[in-house]
């Protein structure tokens, strides 16, 4: 037994996610954290949502309402979606909470007094018409790097690169739009980031095998282009405040960067679980000194420079032993249908609106059978029907649908014990041996695309069989060879509801339920671990079985036109 830590990138607490946040961080740690937990592994799964900064203060301006209420009321419509999703964290936490701020203190006191963070007085953007500092994204402009004319003053959507909002060309307030944006003095503490170059390439050398490549040549960039010190404080009210012992209160009514503590809420939110499980010092063996430990992190590519670079700079640099990431599985972008998936405009598929149109597992197995790993995938309503239509209802939802009616019409609901298992069922054996490890294998390596692939394969292999075994041909003339089909196709659907239920959980345990009413009722189904000769012939002749109710419902091509106008404009998305 292993012990897996799993951490998905924090969602800003502003606002309902989109499809494109949720495939490149939460569902991806979720189906990896199920499958840990169905091979027995200790795993622990964190998320929060990061409710710091300054577009998080100014979301709850615009709603009316303090940072503080705005936060805990959109942290619960998260947490809620999230759960309608199938998202089984062990904690959801908050950012904002207390164990975070105990946490991003003693990060901050132990950088101070090692030497790490320096107290320096900077040109800052003030806004006369808006009557305040305009943090970095507050600041749009265009970017100096590849002339985006929309990017943020703390990073460039479109290249990635991270911002200082000085960088900008033509920059303007994202608050009133306006251009008289004057520069004052503002004292802020920064990290030293550049003392940890060399530690860190080290450090990255030691992931080139085991990281994507996405995420290597996005690290080895940073490095290459040389890596400067960063502000970790802000002129914002909302967040936690830099205490007085650091610097000699210079930074009275100054706050850290939300980007120095979320990545401390991982922490935090671990902590926060512990004390929950009445266990308060429990968080401690996932993080310090936690040898034994494999730590797994999810996230889109724009977070990739956080958690290569100025994070692990940060627990460098407090000389304590914290865990460091060991796989960090970074995404490109899902696009929708040629374009971005954007909050602020409201474009795509948004997680309220996902759930109106079709269940949470369609979704997951659609998402995770085209996740954008090696390169940004995309969106389509005609992809996402045709995969509904023809990996799950047809492959999947018939198979199980036909085998076990065929056996409550000829075999009384019961599996039939005649017969013995013949040279199809032996190469349809060997064939699942080799592609159930291969399955295995891609989730073990968090490689969804091929894993969903194979699983699909899987099914095909299941179906292809039931067409030669041809029960209901066989049952007028040899009942022994029609029981052998049948005997085999429950066992298939058996061992079907195990292998998915990473990536459908709902529909693993209605499928389950077909064949085994009260096995894990709760929590995790098991890993299929045995030879498939063992898994293959594991029913009990005699025992019954239910047909479950209808699995997965086709979209016709009426809807995926009427679904097409509902979510194709600027404004849709979410009602
Ligand atoms: O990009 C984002 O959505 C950030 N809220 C991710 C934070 S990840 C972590 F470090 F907290
Ligand atoms: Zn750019």
């Amino acid at each position: 037994m292993k012990r897996i830590l799993i951490t998905s990138a924090l969602p800003y607490v502003a606002g309902v996610k989109h499809l494109g946040n949720l495939v490149g961080s939460m569902l991806p740690a979720d189906v990896f954290a199920r499958f840990c937990r169905a091979r027995g592994h200790e795993t622990l799964a964190i998320c929060a949502t990061d409710e710091h900064g300054a577009a998080i203060e100014l979301a709850a301006q615009d709603e009316g309402i303090s940072a503080a209420d705005y936060s805990a009321k959109w942290h619960n419509v998260q947490k809620a979606l999230g759960e309608k999703f199938g998202l089984s964290w062990d904690n959801f936490g908050r950012s904002s909470s207390k164990q975070n701020h105990e946490l991003t203190l003693h990060f901050a006191r132990a950088l101070w007094k090692n030497g790490f963070l320096d107290v320096r007085t900077t040109k800052q953007a003030y806004s006369p018409t808006d009557g305040r500092f305009l943090p970095d994204r507050y600041v749009i402009g265009t970017c100096p790097h590849c002339n985006y004319d929309r990017a943020r003053g703390d990073q460039c959507e479109n290249c990635t690169r991270v911002l200082d909002p000085m960088d900008l060309k033509n920059p303007r307030s994202a608050i009133s739009g306006a251009q008289d944006i004057e520069i004052r003095d503002s004292t802020h503490l920064f990290l030293k980031q550049s003392g940890f170059s060399d530690q860190l390439r080290v450090w990255i050398d030691g992931h080139k095998n085991d990281w994507p490549l996405i995420v290597t040549s996005i690290a080895y960039k940073w490095l290459d282009e040389g890596l400067h010190d960063r502000g970790i404080t802000r002129d914002l009210d909302w967040g936690i405040p830099v205490p007085d012992d650091i610097a000699d209160g210079k930074l009275k009514g100054k706050v850290f960067y939300v980007w120095f503590d979320a990545p401390i809420e991982y922490i935090g939110a671990t902590k926060e679980w512990a004390e929950q499980q009445g266990k308060p010092d429990e968080w401690k063996k996932w993080w310090l000194d936690a040898k034994d430990v494999t730590y797994w992190e999810f996230m889109g590519k724009d977070n990739v420079p956080f958690h290569t670079i100025i994070f692990p700079a940060m627990i460098m640099g407090t000389g304590e032993n914290w865990k460091k990431v060991d796989r960090l599985k970074g995404f490109n972008y899902l696009n929708y249908d040629g374009g971005k998936f954007s909050t602020s405009q409201r474009r795509g598929i948004f997680m309220d609106a996902a759930l109106d149109v079709a269940p949470a597992d369609y979704w997951r197995y659609y998402l995770m059978a085209n996740a954008p790993e090696s390169s940004d995938s995309n969106f389509t309503w005609e992809q996402f029907a045709g995969i509904i239509n023809k990996d799950l209802a047809d492959v999947l939802g018939n198979f199980v649908n036909r085998v076990t009616k065929f056996c409550v019409a000829r075999f009384d609901g019961k599996v039939p014990g005649e017969g013995d298992y013949g040279d199809d069922e032996k190469a349809l054996i060997a064939e699942l041996d080799q592609r159930v490890a291969q399955y295995t294998e891609f989730m073990e390596q968090a490689d969804f695309r091929k894993a969903m692939g194979e699983l699909r394969a899987i099914w095909v292999a299941g179906n292809e069989y039931m067409t030669r075994a041809a029960p209901w041909t066989h049952i007028k003339t040899d009942r022994d060879k029609a029981a052998v089909g049948v005997r085999m196709g429950l066992n298939l659907v058996h061992i079907f509801a195990h292998l998915i239920w990473p990536v459908m959980p709902v529909m693993a345990k209605k499928i389950h339920e077909a064949i085994q009413p009260i096995a894990y009722e709760d929590g995790a189904i098991p890993w299929v671990e045995m030879k498939m000769a063992q898994e293959l012939d594991q029913l009990e002749h005699g025992q019954p079985i239910t047909p479950p109710e209808l699995l997965f419902a086709k979209i016709p091509e009426e809807v995926i036109a009427e679904l097409k106008i509902r979510f194709g404009g600027s404004e849709s998305g979410t009602p």
